[in-house]
Parts: C-alpha cells; structure tokens; sequence
C-alpha cells in the first residue's frame, strides 16, 4: 500500500497562540522525514493531529489521494498511523502485552474474557527481536525510560502501522538504546514503513532522514532531501536568521579559589576514588559514556545517592550525607537529567514552578506570606532569559508548554536560586540551538559571578564550546582532566573508551 500522506493548510490555534498557521506539504511513501524546529515550532502539535490525538482548525490531510481525519489515536490506528510520543504514555500499571493490545484485546473463546495466554504467547518473539528482554506480562513500571520508549515501538510494529510517528525518540534514551533504535529505524525503512522523525539533535536527522522540513512559528520554512541542505542551514530555517555561533564567549576566567571539593569518593561496583574540585567562575565539563558513572557521582555530590568513603565539601565546609536539604542551603543546585524526575508541577503555573525551589526565600519573615508579586517578576526574569515561549507566564499551566519549554521551566527554577555550586546533568537535551545558546550563556554569566558550575554532557562538541576543563570519567573512575588548551575531540574520546582501547 502506498502512503503518500499530504497536509493542506493545516492551523490550529490554543487560546491565543496559534500553533500551526498553514501548514501544508508532502511525504513520499517509504520516506523517512526529518521534522525540525524550535521549541514551539508546533511539531508535536502537528504530530498530534496526523495521529488522531488533537483536530486541526482547518485545513485538510491525505492519505493515498485518501480524505484522512482521524478522531482519536485508535482511528489512527486503523489507517496505519502510530506515533510513539514524546511524553511516553503508557499505563504504567498494566502490563507490556496489556499495553500493546491495548485497543484490541483478544477474547478467550468468544467470552468477554481476554485471553492472556494468547496475548503473551504473540509477543515474545516481537520483544525478543527488539533485544527487549522480558516476559510480556512483565509490568511497565518495571521497565526503564527506554525500555518504555522500546515497549511503544512494538507497538507501533505489532499494530503493523506503515506510517511511524517518532517524536524525539532519543532524549529519553541511553548511547546504546539511542544505537539500536537506529537499527530498527533501518529495519523499518527497509520493510517500506514511512517515518518522521523529529529530533533536536540535527547530526541524527542528517544521519537517518531522506528528506527534512523545517518548521518555525507554525509555518514551513524549509522543505529539502537531506542531502542537499547541511546543518547550518537547517539551523538559519529554524531560527529565521544566520546562524552566527553556536557558543557564547566566555566572559571571564576562573580563579583559584574552589567552590566543590570531592576527595576519594566511592561506592563499590559504582565509582572508585574520584578526586577533583571546582574552582569559583568555573565550568568544569563532565565527559563519559553511558555507564561511566557520571549521573551516579553527580547524585552522590547532591546528598541523593549513598556513597561509602570520601568526603564532599562546598567553601570549605564538608557536607552532611544524604541531605539534598542541605546541599540546598548551601547553595547547591541539581539540573538532572531525568526530567520526569523532576516533578514539573504539570497544572500549576509556570512561574510558580519556576519559584518552587526558591519559595523560602520570598517569604516574609515571621509570617509565612510569600511576597508572591516579587517572586513572580524574578521568575518573569528568568523566563525571559531562556527565552521561553508561553503567552502568559503567570496563568498558563507548565502543562501547555512544549517538550523543551518545560525543560526551560525546570533550568529556570534552579537558576532563581542563584546557586553557588550549579550540577547540570544533560540539560540541553530536547532543546533547540537557540536555547542551547541561552543556558551557555547564563552558564558563562553564573560563573562571571563566581559561582562553579559542573556541567555533564554526552556531546563533546558543547562541552568543548564552554567548558574551562574537562575531566573524563569511565567505568567509575576519573581517567583524565583536560585543559582548555587541550581540548581535542579524539583525545577526549579516547579516554572515555580507555578500557576499550587498553
Ligand atoms: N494544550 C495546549 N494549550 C496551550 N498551548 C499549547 C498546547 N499545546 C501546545 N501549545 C502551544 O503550541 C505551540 C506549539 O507547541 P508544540 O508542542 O507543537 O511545539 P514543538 O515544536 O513540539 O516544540 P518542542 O521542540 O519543545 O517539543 C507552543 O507555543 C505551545 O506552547
Ligand atoms: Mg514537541
């Protein structure tokens, strides 16, 4: 069957913010397409309406030469479209086999009873040859993020979709997940399956895509076969202007007196003996590759994991075990990478979720009145700083903002605290070029002002754009400190893989 899908002048607008403002083009069946823009192009909301999830405005679409609206995901469904989200939305409580036959139960022997055997029995080989090794009456919560995100590709496969949704696929994934999920793209390309794929990681969409459109504001900006637009130029279309650099220069220079002093910190079978510190008006890059125990050191320095020998001291003053609490006071800050961790307050407002952590601070003494006209204009600041997109900070609920909006809200909220010591784990995943820009550079100013900042990234290329050192972890262990005037992308990645190379 062919798939040639089409939008024609597509809109759909939310209470004031238009969304989608005429969005039309073309997909050529057993395509896969890249789909990018900023952080409220409108990416997911057009996804949402292909896959029956939200209903355009106006405006029309095409399947096959084919009038195709559906009104809910299981009509979608029916028509061969699936779309693995960008928020996973699987119930937690069921089971895999309950999650992928979710709008099809069978029924043992035309009783309205389902017929488990049945249900589990079809899917092991479908789990088994996405290396997802579990039983499938294995309950989800049981499962790890990109376990989950492997859960909705079978099934995605099991409904036998030939049009596949994939809305950031890899912010919730680990190197090798991330490896196989580009596999199993393959494998469907090579099976005739049309995709989209929506990323921010741009060397992935030049990488796996056939063609590529650029969303901004709601319109198409770009329409091109990967191979003939590079990434820069996807970069101008997104953000409608040339894109001059990518990295702030930094504006001072660290100095020697340290912040963050970690000596002989272990935990058995997770780290072993890291010493290092971080200096005032540093930004101490963090490299490694999955499983190197980077994520795992930066809980232990933030009182949320247990580790079993060696000390961590901020100014001088070693901290209590196990007591996020008073890292906090203390000034520290916690960006981690898990952001459904983070816990976003979804149906409270923006500023107030960026307020959260700093609520203390605003209240009046004696009486606990939180002077919230004061904490609303600073978080108004901070909001405005990460550029994020919102029509109302104060009233819409974090709930409405886009994927990497909320990733803003959850940066901002740290950095109203104005942190001494800033912990950021990942955190421009799932955000565009522009904001990226924007956390460097408040990163640059935090450490104009002497704070430390200890910076974790799997992308060597920002952790070589900002960073004044770089320390090296693998395997639970720190293998190397690079200066600045050594950075070198082969070095650092030799040794990361040092237990490979050796
Ligand atoms: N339910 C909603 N209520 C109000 N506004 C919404 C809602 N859903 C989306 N929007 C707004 O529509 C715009 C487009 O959002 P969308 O989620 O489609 O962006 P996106 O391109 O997927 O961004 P990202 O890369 O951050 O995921 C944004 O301004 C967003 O705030
Ligand atoms: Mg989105």
């Amino acid at each position: 069957m062919g798939t040639k899908l089409k939008f024609n002048n597509i809109r759909k607008h939310f209470f004031g913010v238009t969304a989608l403002d005429g969005v039309s083009f073309e997909i050529e069946e057993k395509h896969t397409v890249g789909l990018i823009g900023e952080n409220g192009a409108g990416k997911s909301t057009l996804m949402n309406i292909l896959g029956g999830v939200l209903l355009p405005d106006d405006g029309d679409m095409s399947l096959d030469g084919e009038a195709y609206l559906p009104s809910n995901p299981r009509d979608a469904a029916r028509m061969g479209v699936a779309f693995i989200h960008q928020e996973l939305n699987l119930f937690t409580n069921l089971s895999i086999a309950e999650n992928i036959y979710i709008n099809s139960f069978p029924n043992l022997n035309k009783t309205p009873l389902i017929d488990k055997k049945k249900m589990n029995d079809s899917l092991k080989s479908l789990l088994k040859s996405l290396d997802l090794n579990y039983s499938p009456s294995t309950t989800v919560e049981n499962l790890a993020p990109g376990e989950r995100q492997l859960v909705e590709i079978a099934k995605a496969l099991h409904s036998d979709a030939y049009l596949i949704i994939f809305d950031e696929p890899t912010t919730s994934l680990t190197a090798r997940e991330t490896e196989k999920l580009f596999t199993i793209l393959k494998q469907l390309r090579s099976e005739g399956r049309t995709i989209i794929y929506i990323s921010h990681i741009l060397s992935e969409v030049k990488h796996i895509t056939d063609n590529v459109i650029v969303l901004r504001d709601g319109k198409v900006t770009g329409s091109s076969e990967t191979g003939s637009i590079e990434i820069p130029e996807m970069i101008s279309r997104m953000v409608g202007r040339e894109s001059d650099n990518l990295f702030p220069e930094r504006s001072s220079k660290p100095n020697n007196s340290p912040i963050l002093e970690v000596k002989g910190l272990s935990q058995p079978g997770i780290i072993g003996e890291v010493d290092f510190s971080v200096h005032e008006g540093e930004v101490l890059g963090v490299f490694g590759l999955m499983g190197s125990g980077r994520t795992e050191m930066a809980r232990m320095l933030f009182g949320v994991d247990s580790y079993r020998s060696g000390s961590i001291s901020i100014d001088g003053n070693p901290l209590p075990r196990n007591s996020p609490r008073s890292c906090i006071e203390r000034g520290m800050a916690f960006v981690t990478e898990d952001r459904r961790e983070e816990g976003l307050l979804m149906n409270v407002a923006i500023t107030e979720n960026i307020g959260l952590v700093s609520l203390p601070d605003y209240c009046r003494n004696l009486v606990k009145w939180v002077d919230a006209k004061r904490m609303n204009e600073e978080a108004g600041i901070i909001g405005d700083s990460l550029k994020l997109k919102a029509s109302d900070i104060r009233r819409q609920p974090a709930m409405s903002l886009s994927g990497g909006n909320q990733q803003k809200v959850v940066i901002g909220k740290w950095l109203m605290k104005k942190p001494r010591l800033l912990i950021m784990d990942e955190p421009t995943r799932g955000i565009d070029v522009g904001a990226k820009y924007e956390v460097y550079s408040i990163m640059d100013r935090l450490a104009a002002e002497n704070s430390g900042i200890l910076f974790i990234s799997s992308e060597i290329e920002e952790l070589i754009g900002i960073a004044d050192r770089i320390v090296v972890m693998s395997q639970g262990e720190l293998v190397k400190v690079f200066e600045k005037k050594d950075f070198d992308v082969t070095a650092l990645m030799a040794a990361a893989f040092r237990e490979a190379v050796a």
